[in-house]
């Protein structure tokens, strides 16, 4: 034993004494995860998180999140003596006199954009392969909230500085809370203490921001991990996995040393943009007036969709009983944001309603094998993509030479007719990849190589696949419709026919399939091969 493996067994044997902790330790070191590329992608979340605390932090150390009014008279010449809050005076220093500042500003930025690719893109992974079938639906929850807090601590954070831009989107959240009927005034001025702007709301936004939000991030995120452990996580199907077991490699040392090596390459990619790539450059935006806006004002992209669908809204009132409700922001800015959310949350137990599966999956779908499900993602894809171009219809119109007017008469009618036309594509695309796949296990791949028969034929060679991808192509389950009753023997209406109705419709429409290759017909056709 050499004197470095002695000094290690001596820690060990120490911290186990007190601990006990060796036998935890040794089981769940061990545990095997499987390997697949778009298992990386929570864990680019989580590394961003991280990011976001440790830059974060820094940048508490200057930012004075108060209102109080300043004349400013720092280093950046065309803002000076122009009287602002403290809060914008501070995030100039930061940027242009403390050490080190504008790089943490702009990694802090770029790293809150990541982690919100990183969740919708994971999501993505988990919706398209549904990872979120039982038994992981609490977690699907719990990740809805995460996207639901990381887009509210996103806006809070650009809204800090209390430049023109965050003071616009600001103005734009206190309409939204003064739509909600009734009750709407009362809340916009609660939240912030009086009329708009006001001097609280910043300094109240800020305590949310980097205390409670975090800690209930912080909460959430070790619940989620958590669950992944205990659960177990998902795989993709293919030889030798099975509903019961996990193929990869153990935790340490392998995962360790690729999870470790992924925090510095997610580390390292955003110190590079935040390095080089300017982002948020408040000072040429100036402090926030209530008068003023910015020509191409443009929120962070994952706002991006909420202000689209706010812009592409007519100009709908209703007043009654002295109130008005205005539903040009009632509507895009609370109820179908409402339905957006919900839904996501409720899909694992809207599918497994459809289809009558309550069995748990541990092996992952190919979305072309689900192809309900994967065509009722790009219509909610379309949808948001739709709304996210028109919350950015200046900038498009001004680049492009297009109106105002154009773009939004697109949205307008694009976002009602494009997501169902999504539906209908994918859901063929999705039908013709597995006809696709049949072929190719029944026929072989197409090797290119023509030959010509004694009769004067030509003939593409085709060369059969392996066992594996055989069994790739084949090992999915395709479900039978459900049958529900409609009527008893005697062929009267039962109770609750209508919703087995429903329930039956739903569940042919999503059991629609190619059928699979079966192992008969392959022999079948061995001969002509
Ligand atoms: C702060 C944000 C989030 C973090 C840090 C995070 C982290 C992770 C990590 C590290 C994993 C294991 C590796 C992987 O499958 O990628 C995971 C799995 C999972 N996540 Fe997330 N996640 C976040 C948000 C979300 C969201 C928005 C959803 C969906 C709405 C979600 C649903 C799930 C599910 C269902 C699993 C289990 C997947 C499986 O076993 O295949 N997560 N998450």
């Amino acid at each position: 034993m050499t004197a470095r493996e002695r000094i290690a067994g001596n820690v060990a044997g120490y911290v186990d004494d007190r601990t006990g902790a060796a036998k935890w330790m040794k089981k769940n070191l061990t545990k095997v995860f499987p390997d697949h590329w778009s298992f990386l992608l929570g864990e680019i979340c989580l590394y961003s998180f991280v990011i976001l605390l440790l830059s974060g932090t820094f940048l508490t150390f200057w930012f004075d999140p108060s209102m109080k009014e300043v004349v400013y008279d720092g280093s950046y010449e065309p803002l000076k003596g122009l009287e602002m809050s403290a809060a914008y005076a501070s995030t100039l220093d930061i940027s242009f006199e403390v050490r080190g500042g504008l790089l943490m500003r702009q990694i802090h930025h770029w790293a809150a954009l990541i982690f919100m690719v990183g969740i919708v893109v994971h999501l993505l992974r988990v919706y398209f392969t549904g990872a979120f079938r039982k038994p992981r639906e609490f977690n699907w929850i719990i990740g809805v909230g995460l996207l639901t807090l990381g887009i509210v601590e996103g806006f809070l954070g650009y809204s800090l500085p209390d430049d023109l831009l965050s003071g616009t989107g600001i103005r734009i959240a206190e309409a939204i809370i003064q739509a909600l009927p009734v009750v709407g005034s009362y809340l916009a001025f609660f939240a912030f203490g009086g009329a708009f702007p006001g001097e609280a709301f910043i300094p109240r936004i800020y305590t949310v921001h980097v205390l409670l939000l975090p800690g209930i991030f912080l909460a959430l995120i070790t619940v989620h991990l958590m669950l992944v452990w205990y659960q177990k996580h998902t795989q993709f199907p293919g030889p030798g996995r099975t509903e019961k077991n996990v193929v990869g490699y153990p935790l340490m040392p392998v995962y360790m040393a690729k999870a470790g090596g992924f925090f510095f390459i997610v580390f390292g990619v955003t110190a590079f943009l935040g390095a080089v790539a300017s982002i948020n450059p408040i000072w040429l935006y100036g402090p926030y007036t209530p008068g003023q806006i910015s020509a191409g004002s443009q929120p962070d992209w994952y706002m991006g969709w909420l202000d689209g669908l706010v812009r592409m809204a007519p100009p709908l009132e209703t007043h009654a009983f002295g109130y008005t409700i205005s539903w040009n922001i009632l509507i895009p800015g609370l109820i179908l944001p409402g339905i957006m959310f919900t839904g996501l949350a409720l899909y694992p137990f809207i599918e497994s309603w459809a289809t009558g599966d309550k069995r748990e999956h541990h092996l992952l779908d190919r979305p072309r094998n689900a192809p309900n499900r994967t065509a009722i993602g790009a219509m909610a894809l379309t949808f948001t993509l739709v709304s996210l171009l028109n919350g950015g219809n200046d900038i498009i119109a001004t680049t492009f030479d297009l109106t105002i007017n154009q773009m939004m008469w697109f949205s307008r009618i694009g976002v009602i007719v494009l997501p169902p036309i999504a539906f209908v594509v994918t859901k063929r695309l999705c039908l013709s990849l597995q006809r696709a796949d049949r072929d190719l296990v029944l026929h072989g791949r197409e090797t290119g190589r023509l030959v010509r028969m004694p009769s004067g034929e030509f003939v593409e060679v085709h060369e059969p696949i392996s066992p594996e991808k055989a069994w790739l192509l084949t090992s999915h389950e395709q479900l039978a419709p459900l049958e529900l009753p409609e009527h008893d023997s005697a062929g009267v209406r039962r109770p609750g026919a209508i919703k087995n109705k429903i329930r039956n419709r739903i569940s042919r429409a999503n059991a629609v399939a190619v059928p699979k290759a079966t192992a008969t017909e392959r022999r079948e056709l061995e001969g002509h091969h």
